[in-house]
């Protein structure tokens, strides 16, 4: 790892996941040069901003909220979803907020999360066999030669959606959509609504009594402007290293790389060797980034693969999302846990609840029932107590329209419904109300956290 790293070492190593099946390299050399001379999506800047507040979450004064689709795609692309979506985070974010007593950072799997890594390289229905399908910044999902096959183009196309959502989250965000008392107006909607609600509505309650106080003692959106604005960024799983390597560029004014695609990218359970492409490309920009840990991953590699991406323990610079599955967490996070807060490694540790739980239905759905993923949040926020690790955060994926992809919820989704509205291009993700039921509950265990009195209430 000591080699010289620039935007194209990672050319050097083994790479997984990567189509190298395209008709014809030479167009996608020509798109990878065309993307290189596009604006950048973010503003290292801002890339900074946010690893400053991930510091804050690593010294445990500021929880993380990211979510968002598996995989965004050029069908589902619509003002609606984003829209939807966006507020739902904000939603989560405020009853987190209210609850833990501590500062959301919140940040999108959204405006450039198409990539997919997949597990079987070909998929085969009634003997013909084809590419698998890899998101739609790669091939298509019909199941046909033509569009299975990768077309560079693709990567022009999902570059300008990532641009147009980025640009309406931007107006979201600071164009007064963010009101405190809008997003406080909505979830007091979903409250009245769901069979949950008188249990929800305690919490409620007390956010609108702290609202009406500070609205009594002059502090409104038009005396205090932040109120109405919130900060949100945007991240994906950095899968595609040749647009990721298109869009990383040195920023003039710190002299440093960074990705520009987004303020934050991760690294995928599927392509963290230590020797391989991934690793050495996120070693070098700048940017906050993420790690998936998963249940095969054991507690010296984990710290090998902290020196080699946060060599110099930087707070905020690394995240760390667990993903083990309700029945594995038990057994394997505590000895991950237990490493990085002996080496001091400043890492941020989230848990992303919804990879370790997915199963198949009889009737061939992929699918998460709601119960686990709930038990998976539990157990990381009580590993990580005992750990005397700050339960960081939550990575999720969610969607503001009402789908019908996860079992359970408040609402109970069974597993006859999940053909109602079945649409995710990729993992099946909580729907709006499936997410604000989570978020009410981890509320709970973060208010317990706080004030042990109420501990046994949310047992
Ligand atoms: C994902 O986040 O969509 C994903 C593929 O997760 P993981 O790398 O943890 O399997
Ligand atoms: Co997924």
């Amino acid at each position: 790892m000591t080699q010289r790293w620039t935007p194209a070492s990672w050319r050097e190593r083994p790479a997984k996941h990567i189509p190298s099946d395209y008709p014809d390299p030479e167009a996608l050399a020509r798109v990878e040069a065309q993307l290189r001379g596009m604006p950048p999506l973010v503003f290292a800047g801002e890339a900074r901003r946010l690893k400053s507040l991930l510091a804050e979450v690593a010294a445990g004064k500021a929880f993380l909220l990211q979510g968002g689709d598996c995989a965004e795609s050029f069908k589902e692309f619509s003002a609606d979803n984003i829209r939807d979506t966006f507020r739902l985070i904000l939603q989560m974010a405020v009853v987190l907020t209210f609850a833990g007593g501590k500062p959301v950072v919140k940040v999108g799997r959204m405006a450039g999360q198409f990539a997919k890594p997949r597990s079987e390289a070909t998929e085969t229905i009634d003997g013909v066999t084809l590419p698998s399908y890899r998101g739609d910044n790669i091939n298509g999902m019909e199941f046909e030669p033509a569009a299975r096959a990768p077309d560079p183009e693709r990567l022009i196309r999902a570059y300008s959606q990532s641009a147009s959502t980025l640009n309406l989250l931007r107006a979201f965000a600071g164009g007064g959509y963010a009101d405190l008392h809008n997003i406080h107006r909505w979830t007091l909607g979903f409250v009245d609504g769901s069979p949950q609600g008188a249990r929800y509505r305690e919490l409620t309650d007390k956010i609108s009594e702290a609202l009406d106080f500070m609205g009594a003692i002059g502090v409104t959106p038009e005396s205090h402007p932040d109120l109405a604005r919130v900060e949100f960024f945007t991240s994906h799983e950095a899968l595609l290293l040749g647009f990721e390597e298109a869009m990383t560029r040195v920023d003039s004014t710190s002299g440093d790389w960074y990705d520009v695609s987004a303020h934050l990218l991760w690294i995928g359970e599927r392509t963290r060797q230590l020797d391989g492409a991934h690793v050495e490309f996120l070693r070098g920009i700048r940017n906050p980034i993420g790690l998936k840990v998963g249940p095969t991953l054991e507690a010296d590699e984990l710290l090998r693969l902290i020196d080699a991406l946060n060599p110099n323990a930087e707070p905020g610079r690394l995240t760390l999302y667990g993903r083990f599955g309700a029945e594995k967490i038990a057994a394997r996070l505590p000895a991950l846990m237990a490493a990085t807060h002996r080496e001091g490694s400043q890492v941020v540790w989230a848990i992303d609840p919804m990879h370790g739980n997915t199963l198949k239905t009889a009737t061939g759905y992929k699918t998460r029932p709601f119960d686990r993923i709930m038990a998976e949040v539990r157990s990381f926020i009580e590993i990580a107590q005992a750990e005397g690790v700050h339960p960081g955060g939550v990575h999720l994926e969610m969607t503001g329209q009402n789908v019908t992809e996860c079992l359970g919820g408040a609402r109970a989704v069974a597993e006859g419904e999940l053909a109602d509205r079945y649409h995710t291009h990729c993992d099946p993700r909580l729907n709006g109300e499936q997410a604000l039921d989570l978020a009410f509950l981890v509320a709970e265990r973060l208010k317990a956290g706080r004030d042990p009195a109420t501990r046994a209430a949310a047992e």
